[in-house]
């Protein structure tokens, strides 16, 4: 089984992969095979709004988006990973997102296989992990429509340095935890 994961930070080194990688080493242990994919360094433009997908069922705009609808479609569970940027995912975890509506059939049904799992592995400045956790529930239940299955959400709060997040071993156990869960 695979394990895909769309990080949306702009700091490759940053909280939010060491977030992610956490969840990802457990899979890969698990016996999962994992990618993760840094979204900051690819060509994902913006959804154009051309409708092609909806005649086609694919997207049109050939960027590096092409090689993440292959990617998504053959994993069992992937990985969104970002840190809280006003109050929400990054612009380039967002631009990904909505790039997904080709999986989106014109009656709101999906192309995707069901059964895929979701973990949305975010960190975010401030301490109290509450404080989103709606809005991420609000990304969770939009995924879940494109045809995306169950989600789990994680936040890890006070993570301006990666070492913020490195000494909160309960959140990385969390990390952990969800990792073996996707790759179950
Ligand atoms: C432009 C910008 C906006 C941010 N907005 C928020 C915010 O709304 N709430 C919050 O708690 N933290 C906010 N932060 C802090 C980041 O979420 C936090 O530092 C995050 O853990 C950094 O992750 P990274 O190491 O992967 O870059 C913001 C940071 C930046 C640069």
């Amino acid at each position: 089984m695979k394990i895909v994961a769309l990080n949306g930070s702009p700091r490759e080194q940053g909280s939010t992969s060491a977030l992610m990688n956490e969840a990802l080493k457990a899979a890969k242990e698990r016996g999962a095979e994992v990618k993760a994919y840094f979204l900051n360094g690819m060509k994902i433009k913006g959804c154009q709004s051309c409708y092609a997908c909806r005649a086609h069922g694919q997207c049109v705009l050939q960027d590096d988006m092409q090689e993440l609808y292959g990617e998504i479609a053959n994993a069992a569970g992937i990985i969104f990973a970002t840190p809280v940027y006003m109050w929400q995912v990054t612009a380039q975890l967002k631009a990904a997102i909505d790039r997904l509506y080709p999986f989106l059939k014109p009656d709101h049904s999906s192309y995707l296989a069901p059964g895929k799992k979701v973990l949305l592995a975010v960190t975010q400045g401030r301490p109290d992990t509450t404080l989103f956790h709606h809005y991420f529930e609000h990304v969770g239940k939009n995924l879940s429509f494109l045809g995306f299955g169950e989600y789990k959400i994680l936040i890890a709060g006070g993570t301006h340095k990666p070492e913020e997040l490195l000494e909160q071993t309960a959140v990385l156990e969390d990390a952990r935890r969800m990792g073996i869960w996707l790759a179950e």
